[in-house]
């Protein structure tokens, strides 16, 4: 008999183009575009925030003044439908103006944002004609799905099962018991929820991980780690009871729209077999940003949202002390972007700050640099270091989560002792081979070029876990 593919809804608050804040936007853009290619039904559906433009994002009513019981008032929902670019895959954006009406994709209380959400996706399956048979949902502002599916006495829900993937621990959802009313849950509605109750509050992460019908993390080190109190965030305990039904797949990305031999946003395009090209791309990068234009002094990329996560403690006064330049390009919190910013105006030719969101910049300094740094605290699995090595940017990184997974001694540079001085170590290490030994430079490049981190492998896992299912 032939098998029937399983229909996948992915569930999420972020998707790129769309709505962007970090990498959880590009895997569920990239990982539905992997899955439809593969032959797998799917579509996604997402807030739609009042920044997203119906005209230039083409966005087609679906349908409108629908009404969604939340306890005894009504909530007025729309639904817009658009399709993802090149891969064509459907998404379908729920509009709501009192917790989506906002410019903002975080703010206010978000558990309850989200939670009313949560509900309303499955209120409008019915009215979008689109019935899964997985649901596939995305960190903790939809892991209160496989609560809801649980719960519900409507036969159309009956069969539908839940994926959970944890993008990142540090954002839980923590939140009064008050909250569950927005989903017209409370505490006896099932028993996870009454023992979650039990210490006065409710955590999203928790009911996600006990209630989906698995659980997965976004790479196999991370998928350890979070057992360990280092690196649970409280919830080691839970993650560890629940390990067999936690597994690590490690994220991948879009290597055609990254691809450093076809790629439009740079000047001069490369593989791995002329990367010599690739200093025509610093020098323009250099030229860019008002750096001086030295084709072979080292230029270090630092390429993140600007926040603890990403060690940014790490990077201390001594490091401007290096021999090289450097290129930092992100937003985040407000002390480490005024410090960066200091650091840029104390020496203009040599550090560069680049505040802002800007994604056709960033792959210019990918192409551009020499070094790509990311030293972070944990890292569930990090984006960065793989668009970095296909454009032939050797990483040095903390050895951490899926860092570790994708960082090794053939591509790049990795240390472990979360210290300023470990870490001046490890880049003044790779600077030192940079400047000394350019065939031992080359062959980094060269072997992170032509590693594979596409989505075809990591695709198929989350198929073969959907199959499980
Ligand atoms: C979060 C994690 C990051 C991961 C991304 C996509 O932003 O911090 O490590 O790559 O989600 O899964």
């Amino acid at each position: 008999m032939a098998e029937i593919k399983p229909k996948i809804l992915m569930v999420s608050a972020e998707v790129n183009p769309l709505a962007k804040v970090g990498g959880l936007a590009d895997v569920v853009q990239s990982l539905s575009s992997a899955l439809k290619s593969k032959g797998y039904e799917v579509s996604i559906i997402m807030p739609k925030y009042g920044f997203i433009k119906k005209e230039s994002n083409r966005l087609k009513k679906v349908k409108g003044g629908l009404k969604i019981k939340v306890g005894e008032k009504k909530e007025k929902v729309t639904i817009w439908q658009t399709s993802i670019k090149f891969s064509g895959v459907d998404v379908y954006l729920l509009e709501n103006q009192k917790h989506f009406g906002k410019s903002k994709i975080y703010w206010g209380n978000e558990s309850e944002r989200f939670l009313f959400f949560s509900h309303a996706v499955l209120e409008i399956l019915p009215f979008i004609g689109y019935k899964p048979d997985i649901i596939h949902c995305h960190d903790f502002h939809t892991a209160l799905i496989p609560d809801l599916l649980r719960v519900t006495p409507d036969f159309y829900y009956k069969n539908i099962k839940s994926l959970y993937t944890i993008h990142n621990l540090n954002y839980q959802g923590k939140s009064d018991i008050g909250v569950l009313s927005t989903g017209n849950l409370s505490k006896t509605s099932l028993r996870s929820l009454s023992q979650d109750a039990r210490d006065g509050d409710i955590n999203f992460i928790v009911q996600g991980i006990i209630n989906a019908d698995a659980v997965n993390t976004v790479s196999p080190t991370y998928a350890h780690e979070i057992t360990t109190p280092e690196f649970g965030m409280g919830l080691d305990k839970v993650i560890k009871k629940n390990k067999n039904k936690i597994q690590g797949i490690l994220n991948g990305i879009d290597t055609d729209y990254f691809n450093p031999a076809t790629d439009n946003n740079i000047v001069a395009n490369y593989t791995s077999r002329n990367i010599i090209k690739k200093k025509e791309n610093k020098l323009a990068l250099q030229k860019e940003l008002g750096l001086t234009r030295d084709k072979d002094v080292p230029l270090v990329g630092f390429i993140s949202r600007l926040i603890k996560q990403k060690g940014l403690e790490l990077l201390g006064e001594d490091i401007k002390k290096l021999d090289c330049q450097f290129v930092i390009l992100g937003t985040g919190q407000k002390k480490y972007e005024k410090q960066i910013k200091k650091w840029s105006q104390q020496d203009l030719k040599r550090i560069s700050a680049q505040l802002k969101f800007d994604a056709s910049l960033a792959q210019r300094i990918y192409a551009g640099v020499d070094i790509y740094l990311l030293p972070s605290l944990f890292e569930p699995c990090g984006l960065g270091q793989m668009i970095a090595m296909r454009y032939g940017a050797v990483p040095v990184v903390r050895a951490t989560g899926g860092l570790k997974d994708t960082v090794d001694k053939k591509v790049g540079f990795s240390f472990n002792k979360i210290s300023e001085t470990a870490l001046q170590r490890k880049l003044q290490q790779a600077l030192n081979i940079y400047r000394q030994k350019p065939s031992q430079w080359k062959r980094l490049q060269k072997n992170g070029m032509n590693r594979d981190f596409s989505w075809q492998k990591s695709a198929q896992d989350y198929i073969d876990l959907y199959y499980e299912l």
